[in-house]
This record gives C-alpha cells, sequence and structure tokens, in this order.
C-alpha cells in the first residue's frame, strides 16, 4: 500500500493505492461521523455487503442509475435533496464509491451543499483509479456538452483498490487502459513500462503496478497546476477528439474513445511534423492491442463538436495536446478547417486499410 498526498496552495489531499487499502482505512473514515455515500446500481449489486455492513451503519446510501446518461443536473438535484433529508452537516463526509459518473457527479455535489463537505472518493474502476478520482475534477453534462458544469473541488482522501478490478468487465479494463495508455503518452517512465509489459497490459498484476505511477504521475501535474492553466492541459491528450466523437456517437464509452482520440491525434501530430512516426507507431501499437479504430464516414462532421469543448478558447481554432518527443507533450493549435480535413483524411485511409 502506498499514499501519494497532494498538497497544493488550496488544499491537502491523500491517495492510499494498493491492495488492503478499503479495509484498512474506510472503516475508520467511517467511524463517528455521519456519511453519505453514493454509488450507482452495478456497483451497489455487487457489492451490497459493503454498504449494508460499513457505509449504511454511519448514514443514508443514495444509489444512482449506472451509466454517463446520469451525469445530469436532475440526478445532481435528486442527490442534493437525499443529503438535506438525511440530515447531513457540514462536518459529514460524502464518500463517492463507482466509476468516473459517481466519482464527478457525488463530488459536485458535495462541493455545492452548504458550500461544502468533506469528500472521500473510493474509485471502483480502473478509469477511475488512475485518473478520474484523483485531482479534484467534478462535473455533470449539460445540453449535451460533457463536464460543462462543474467545480474543482479536491477529495480528502481517495482510496483506490485494486480488489475492485476483479469483478470489472473486460470492456472496463481496456477503458481504463486508454487513460494509461495516455499517460505513457506523457511520462517516459510509464512509456518505457507499457513498452516492456506490451504483451500483458491486461494482467492484474501489470495493472496493479501501473495505477501508482500513474496516480503519481497526476499527482504531481495537479500539485504544479491545479486549476489546469498550463500543465494539467496536458492531461487532455487524445480528449479533444474522443470528446467529440463521444458526443456525437455516443455508443462507446469514455474510454475507448480517449483511444480512439488519440489514434486520430497521432496522425495529426505525423502529419504536422510533431511526433515523428516510428514514435507515434509505437504509441499506436498500444492503442490497436486495446481496440479497432473505426473509420468513421462523417468523421469530418463529428470533429466540429470539438468547437464546443470547454478546453477550447479560441472559437476559430481547436487546441489539442499531442506527443511530440517520448515524455514531451506539445499544444498544437489548428484551424477548425485544417482540423476536420486532416481528420476526414485519416478517416479515408482507415477506410481503405491503409493505416
Ligand atoms: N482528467 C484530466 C484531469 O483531471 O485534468
Amino acid at each position: 500500500m502506498k499514499t501519494v498526498e497532494i498538497n497544493t496552495a488550496t488544499c491537502s489531499s491523500r491517495v492510499i493505492c494498493g491492495e488492503g487499502a478499503f479495509n484498512e482505512n474506510i472503516p475508520a473514515l467511517c467511524r463517528d461521523k455521519l456519511t453519505f455515500t453514493v454509488t450507482d446500481s452495478n456497483v451497489y449489486r455487487i457489492y451490497r455487503p459493503l454498504f449494508d455492513d460499513i457505509f449504511a451503519k454511519s448514514g443514508a446510501v443514495h444509489v444512482i442509475p449506472a451509466g454517463e446518461k446520469s451525469k445530469n443536473y436532475s440526478v445532481l438535484l435528486g442527490i442534493l435533496k437525499a443529503m438535506l433529508s438525511s440530515g447531513l452537516k457540514r462536518n459529514s463526509t460524502v464518500f463517492a464509491v463507482g466509476g468516473g459518473v459517481v466519482g464527478d457527479i457525488a463530488g459536485l455535489a458535495a462541493s455545492l451543499y452548504m458550500r461544502g463537505v468533506h469528500l472521500v472518493q473510493v474509485p471502483t474502476t480502473l478509469l477511475s483509479q488512475v485518473d478520474s478520482s484523483v485531482g479534484g475534477k467534478t462535473a455533470i453534462d449539460l445540453c449535451g456538452i460533457k463536464n460543462i458544469v462543474g467545480t474543482f473541488y479536491q477529495p480528502e482522501t481517495v482510496i483506490a483498490d485494486p480488489m475492485f478490478l476483479s469483478t470489472l468487465p473486460a470492456r472496463e479494463v481496456r477503458c481504463g487502459l486508454g487513460e494509461i495508455i495516455k499517460t505513457g503518452a506523457l511520462n517516459k517512465d510509464i512509456y518505457n513500462k507499457l513498452q516492456q509489459n506490451k504483451e500483458k497490459l491486461e494482467d492484474a498484476d501489470f495493472l496493479k503496478d501501473i495505477i501508482y505511477d500513474c496516480i503519481a504521475h497526476k499527482a504531481d501535474v495537479v500539485i504544479k497546476d491545479e486549476r489546469e492553466s498550463g500543465l494539467r492541459k496536458t492531461l487532455n491528450l487524445g480528449h479533444t477528439t474522443g470528446h467529440a466523437f463521444e458526443l456525437y456517437y455516443k455508443r462507446k464509452s469514455h474510454g475507448e474513445f480517449v483511444l480512439i482520440g488519440m489514434y486520430y491525434e497521432l496522425y495529426i501530430a505525423v502529419r504536422c511534423g510533431i511526433c515523428a512516426p516510428e514514435y507515434a507507431d509505437s504509441l499506436i501499437n498500444l492503442i490497436k492491442r486495446i481496440i479497432k479504430i473505426p473509420a468513421y464516414a462523417d468523421a469530418e462532421k463529428a470533429c466540429l463538436m470539438a468547437a464546443y469543448d470547454k478546453k477550447n478558447v479560441r472559437a476559430e481554432e481547436i487546441s489539442l495536446m499531442v506527443p511530440a518527443k517520448i515524455g514531451q507533450p506539445e499544444e498544437l493549435r489548428l484551424p477548425v478547417p485544417k482540423y476536420a480535413s486532416i481528420i476526414a483524411e485519416c478517416a479515408a485511409q482507415l477506410k481503405e486499410n491503409r493505416l
């Protein structure tokens, strides 16, 4: 078990990760407090005894429907009303037990209720353990735009215990690998570890090890740039195009779209001379081990959804974080028509099996 500290000018947060993190810490975090636990219907079904024996003994357990669709204001309002009726006070603690959706919406509710109550994140998916539970971003979607309403609100504690991964469907593991490969495109040591272990990316022992590395990388970035004015933007690698496709096509999950977005953005980076083809190929090789990249027929139209991305500050340009050299991402700004035409070119090449 290891602990990563995230101390910034405004907060102090710790991430405890590794086997035993849940059992050794959660009972003490619930003791002598009024708690309010948010989870989703899938996690509740699988881990019902944990909720009955631990969380329900110190307060209410609120179950939201599983899935991305729950990241909306009516589910948020339901959580806030349930907090109020359970008698939650300012010194109470909210536990977010689930994947990225639960973490984002419960975190947002915790930041709003009484202007902020204590928050503990208990991520149960690979994606939420390596990325979304760490760093204090909370959000819901609005009018079809992802994460457009949210706050920066650091959890006091994150408990990332790999015991939860044993019940994850293979598809969920692949989603988490999307964020892990993204981190590999930002950090040389993680890149090398991925290359050395590319035959066993989905092995439980490899994942347990790399979870800590990804958390440590993210913690380092958040300490330096909590509010995303510079360095933290690197964590959005693959996400601009990934979110655009996610908004347009919807069918796949967030982690899968991150992988697809990364693939298309690597094509752009090579095409614009920022990334050497050999380095891009080594990342593409990892991506293709996890997912088949779709040759979207209407990619040119779909990618225009990127203009609605909140990371985009100029209407006429699309800002992308792309891998330049190993461990060195770079920001690339492209006029919208150029971005769309390169995306279309990539889709056409995929269609003709030329990639
Ligand atoms: N998921 C990217 C970030 O937390 O900044």
